[in-house]
């Protein structure tokens, strides 16, 4: 079998290149971070990411998993190069910044000189893989010889090893018939396992991707609009989330109201799907994505003006405390995090915020700097005015609302991931609110 190289090692890249390794394959992985490189060579993980750290030691130790800076180890040790780095919003639109697999591909092109297989994982406008299937035959000394997949991955945070290991789907585009045995090859064990392949052209490939996430963007913008609508009617939210998630055709995922989406992924790609459209012509189609959101961001300022309101309408100097950091539970993602949002517009009124999050603190330090951090629960609450929930972790669900309330100035809470149980905060002496669920 031949040797697998992984250009980048994100989220996607270093995940895909310890599974791959556990599934057997060699694989050599490559960033142009030096530093980056020689910690996870010592199999530390940049990131919180379950079962990671165990997968890439295990993979280390195997000796199936080398590191690189160099890209003509790359290029010499590897036959089948998946690229895996980042594609984020630009700096000057709401378009896809490129660079980086740009960036890639013309570094990789030029020291291709044998036939062999560049693998597109990274989410990208449709159009890309034509473009780099042009460039590696233009640029790398094997021309022709030198073909282009893509292969979108749908691996989520949180779940990322599971969602590799074992896809819900695998999608390739390709342009010769030859490279799916290849890639066959590399996916023997899930494809072994039932995974269903489906086989395509460049475009549909990549419009999968941008698909999927647009759709899963607009489920989530589509309940919290009925969750505006349940608040001024009276009506439950979750209840009707369960109600019309029986139906099969709807199903009950991605349909919890709340704060909203955030992370690296949904809200750019809706906006780069968007002005991808534009550029093709079809952009009025695609306004729902600019509503979805629209939608999504006016959770954060409604969850600012009811704890504004909660406060007797004036948030200066008042103490908050917010549970949650991350964009959604176990990750210490922070990246168009909805709860950092929402804690950066209270201080901006003038509220003191202390953050607390379980994996976190470290990025919220960096990145922000003017909110106060707490490492536990209890102190990020001592003497708060309100508190507010608003990554649902685990630890966050356990809490005793009793015990907390001897800690706070106010027993309010804001429960802006609509989870907490209402008659145990309740009955602890507590006011909740929801969002689109009548609280107390
Ligand atoms: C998302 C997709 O779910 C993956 O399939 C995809 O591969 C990935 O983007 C990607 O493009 O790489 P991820 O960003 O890890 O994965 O996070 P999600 O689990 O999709 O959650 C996104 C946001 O939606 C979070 O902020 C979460 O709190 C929020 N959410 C999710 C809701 O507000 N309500 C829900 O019902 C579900």
């Amino acid at each position: 079998m031949a040797k697998l190289s992984v250009i980048g090692t994100g989220y996607l890249g270093l995940t895909h290149a310890a599974c791959m390794a556990s599934l057997g394959h060699d694989v050599i992985a490559f960033d142009i971070d030096t530093d980056k490189i020689a910690s996870i060579s010592k199999g530390q993980v940049p990131f919180h990411e379950p079962g990671l750290p165990a997968l890439l030691e295990q993979a280390i130790a195997s000796g199936r998993l080398t590191f690189t800076t160099s890209w003509q180890e790359v290029a010499d040790q590897a036959d089948v190069h998946f690229i895996c780095v980042g594609t984020p919003q630009s700096a000057y639109s709401e378009a896809a910044d490129l660079s980086q697999v740009r960036g890639a591909v013309q570094s990789l092109a030029p020291l291709l000189t044998r036939p062999s297989l560049v693998v597109g994982k990274s989410t990208v406008p449709v159009g890309t893989a034509q473009w780099i299937a042009d460039t590696l035959a233009a640029e790398s000394p094997a021309g022709l010889d030198t073909h282009l997949v893509w292969n979108p991955e749908f691996l989520r945070e949180g779940f990322a090893v599971e969602d590799t290991l074992h896809p819900d789907r695998i999608v390739l585009g390709v342009s010769h018939e030859s490279d799916v045995e290849t890639l066959k090859d590399v996916y023997a064990t899930p494809l072994g396992e039932g995974t269903p392949l489906i086989v395509s052209d460049y475009p549909t490939a990549e419009l999968v991707k941008v698909a999927a996430n647009a759709f899963l963007a607009t489920k989530i913008s589509f309940i919290n609009a009925f969750a505006d609508l349940c608040d001024v009617t009276g009506a439950n939210v979750t209840t009707l989330a369960d109600a019309i998630g029986y139906d099969t055709r709807i199903g009950r995922r991605f349909l919890n109201a709340g704060i909203g989406f955030g992370g690296g992924c949904l809200p750019k790609d809706i906006r780069a799907l968007q002005a991808r459209a534009g550029e093709l012509g079809v952009a009025e189609q695609f306004d729902f994505l600019r509503a979805a959101d629209d939608i999504n961001l006016s959770r954060r300022t409604k969850v600012v003006e009811i704890a504004k309101a909660a406060l007797g309408g004036s948030l200066d100097g008042k103490k908050v405390a917010v549970l949650g950091a991350a964009f959604k539970p176990d990750s210490d993602d922070i990246r168009d995090s909805p709860a950092l949002s929402i804690a950066g517009a209270l201080h901006e009124h003038g509220a003191q915020v202390t953050v607390h999050d379980p994996e976190a603190l470290p990025g919220v330090r960096t990145r922000y700097p003017h909110l106060a951090t707490a490492e536990s629960v209890n102190e990020a609450v001592a003497n708060a005015d309100i508190v507010l929930h608003l990554t649902e972790w685990q630890e966050y669900r356990a809490i005793d609302p009793q015990a907390l309330r001897t800690l706070v100035n106010n027993p309010i809470i804001i429960d802006g991931r609509n989870v907490l149980d209402l008659d145990t905060w309740i009955n602890a002496g507590w006011a909740i609110t929801y969002l689109g669920k009548p609280g107390s």
